[in-house]
């Protein structure tokens, strides 16, 4: 039989963690990714952008990449370049890339433009959003028609517990928290199905120095993660390198990792000590319906298995 791949769009920052997803996403032969938006978040949307062109370069995939947000709704931008470095993806050194496959429409003309073709073919649109989410607020927002042109919205980002970011924020949601806002307060009044891998999936979705001497080996693209984590300051080459933006792949491809549970989700966008902060009501505390799916664990063996194994099997030509 064969099967339709699901079609997706990748909002992202890359960033170490963004450019493994990536990988995996686009080797991938059960997704057909239509387009790759950039936004500033690890670092610049200058920065960002040309780390997507190096990355299709080595992976040799032709898949258009629309320019978006240089900044955030409101705050100024923050970055983590302390995280993955002042290029935001140090360590390798990757060849010359080719600026042809920008497209001329801002990202959030190009996501629209994706979604409302496909609305024309009966067909829905994955939006995987593993930087922060000003792309996506903005065109929601813009063009609300294409909420029901969206099948889900799958979002890195958030906290059960403790941030990364701040006390109690998370990188993505600390950088554009009006904008994660909007993005739950869109799933309340719409019903567009949203679901969320938060940090913690992340902090146990590791990889370890043996798994990173494997991967070193298996192929060009599996060498080209070696050298970025050798630089990475997600967690520690050492002691487990945070794979944050690959829970939101896996979440698509392997959705037995993870635990999930319908809930309330809301922003802090007013309090002066927890700007950024996910509201993850598993208790039903604030007595208001689910508006999102969290995944709230891992298995962490399963996701490993899966990891490796979609690395090795990676097709390059
Ligand atoms: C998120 O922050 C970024 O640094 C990572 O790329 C990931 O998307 C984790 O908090
Ligand atoms: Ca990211």
């Amino acid at each position: 039989m064969i099967y339709e791949k699901r079609k997706i769009i990748i909002d992202t920052d890359p960033g170490i963690d963004d450019a493994v997803a990536l990988a995996l996403a686009l080797f991938s032969d059960k997704l057909d990714v239509k387009l790759i938006s950039t936004v500033s978040g690890n670092v610049s949307l200058e920065k960002v952008t040309l780390n997507t062109l190096k990355l299709l370069n080595l992976f040799d995939k032709n898949i258009p990449v629309a320019k978006g947000s240089t900044r955030p709704l409101i705050k100024k931008a923050i970055d983590a370049s302390d995280i993955h470095g002042e290029t935001g993806m140090d360590g390798y050194d990757f060849k010359q890339v080719d600026e042809s496959l920008i497209v001329k429409q801002h990202a959030v003309e190009a996501i629209r433009n994706v979604i409302t073709e496909n609305i024309a073919n009966n067909s829905k649109i994955t939006i995987v959003a593993i930087g922060p989410l000003t792309n996506i607020a903005l065109a929601i927002r813009t063009y609300p028609e294409i909420i029901y042109g969206i099948e889900e919205l799958v979002i890195m980002g958030g906290s059960l517990g403790r941030g990364n970011s701040g006390v109690l924020s998370e990188f993505n949601f600390d950088c554009d928290a009006e904008a994660a806002k909007i993005v739950f307060d869109t799933a309340t009044e719409s019903g567009m199905k949203v679901t969320v891998t938060p940090l913690d999936v992340g902090l146990k979705a590791l990889v370890y120095p043996e798994e990173s001497e494997q991967i070193k080996n298996m192929n060009i693209i599996g060498d080209m993660f070696y050298h970025l984590f050798k630089k990475y300051r997600g967690g520690s080459f050492g002691t487990g390198l945070k794979m944050y933006d690959s829970c939101a792949i896996a979440y698509i491809l392997c959705p037995e990792c993870f635990t999930i549970e319908r809930t309330y989700v809301d922003i802090e966008t007013t309090g002066t000590l927890t700007y950024g902060a996910s509201i993850i009501d598993l208790r039903n505390y604030m007595k208001k319906p689910a508006n999102a799916r969290v995944c709230i664990d891992i298995n962490e063996n399963i996701f490993k298995q899966w990891f490796m194994k979609s690395i090795a099997e990676f097709n390059i030509n």
